[in-house]
């Protein structure tokens, strides 16, 4: 049977953690993996802009030997003509042997994936999931930390648009001794189902609250994200909202020494720049470890050993 991904509690922990692992050999050996994937096709299907996931999937399969078609924006397809997500998965899947989707719309990933016979990934659906992202999280933290269980995660932002925020949870919320602090103005808190579905429904602890300095000095990793402008019907709403939280030196005085700093980016305002010189920033190590992660699941999906 095929297999997709699209949420990324398809998933197991043991799925997750060979995944890692198959990243890490990735790491330390990519000659070996130069040819696995030839003669394959990857078609990357954004009807959303991306540079680093839709890049990274690109330069994934580039890296395994295999090739790569599709398009970046739904008006250079004949989505602009009224084709359905399911026709377009169809008629793709005649050219190609793995599809990765982007898609402004929950669920549409899903609807590709009933509709073809070749794996589907969700590259990101609206607001509601991008399990590549959070496993490329997961890769930065057990490079980063060292482990995967017995840490304090800070989410920092819009938690209740942020897609990242809702797929880390899901995934960490498996490993012994993980333990959450939501930082969040009252109008972006983390949706009620991930609050009930998954944090409560697993007895995980978490904090909510508005006081991103007063929790610093708690935080193993510290995940902050972007308000999502894309997703917000009023402007007014957005720009009274959008600079709620900016990361700025100071505010890390009262930090651990060894605070992991991530962001899924693109940044806009919310960490300055004058971070990314410190050594805690991993934003930048954690877009490259996106394209090893995307190769080991490649090869997952397409079952090449
Ligand atoms: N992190 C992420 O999804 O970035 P892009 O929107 O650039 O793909």
């Amino acid at each position: 049977m095929k297999k997709d991904l699209i949420d990324i509690q398809d998933l197991s922990r043991e799925d997750i953690d060979e995944l890692i692992a198959v990243a890490e050999d990735i790491i330390a050996d990519p000659d070996k993996y130069a040819e696995k994937c030839r003669r394959k096709k990857l078609a990357t299907l954004f009807y959303e802009p991306s540079t680093r996931t839709r890049l990274s999937f690109e330069a994934a399969m580039y890296e395994l030997g295999g090739q790569v078609i599709g398009f970046s924006e739904a008006n250079s397809s004949s989505a602009a003509k009224g084709e359905s997500v399911a026709d377009t998965a169809r008629t793709v899947a005649c050219f190609a042997d793995i599809i990765a989707m982007r898609h402004p719309k929950e669920g549409a990933p899903m609807v590709a994936a009933r509709s073809t016979h070749i794996p589907v990934i969700n590259a990101g659906d609206g607001g509601h999931n991008h399990p590549t992202q959070t496993l490329t999280d997961l890769l930065t933290i057990a490079r980063e930390k060292g482990r995967l269980d017995d840490l304090t995660i800070g989410c920092c932002g819009d938690l209740k648009f942020g897609r990242t925020v809702h797929s880390l949870i899901a995934a960490m919320h498996r490993y012994p001794g993980v333990r959450f602090v939501l930082i969040s103005p009252e109008e972006l808190v983390i949706p009620e189902h991930v609050r009930t579905d998954i944090l409560q429904a697993n007895n995980i602890e978490f904090l909510e609250t508005r006081d991103l300095e007063a929790v610093m000095p708690e935080l193993d990793i510290l995940y902050m994200t972007r308000v999502q402008r894309e997703r917000f019907f009023n402007e007014a709403d957005y720009i009274r909202l959008k600079d709620s939280y900016i990361l700025t030196p100071d505010k890390l005085t009262y930090a651990k020494p060894d605070l992991a700093i991530l962001h899924p980016l693109p940044r806009v305002n919310e960490i300055a720049v004058a971070i990314d010189s410190d050594p805690r920033a991993c934003y930048f190590r954690q877009v490259l470890c996106g394209k090893y992660i995307r190769m080991a699941l490649i090869l997952k999906l397409l079952g090449v050993k």
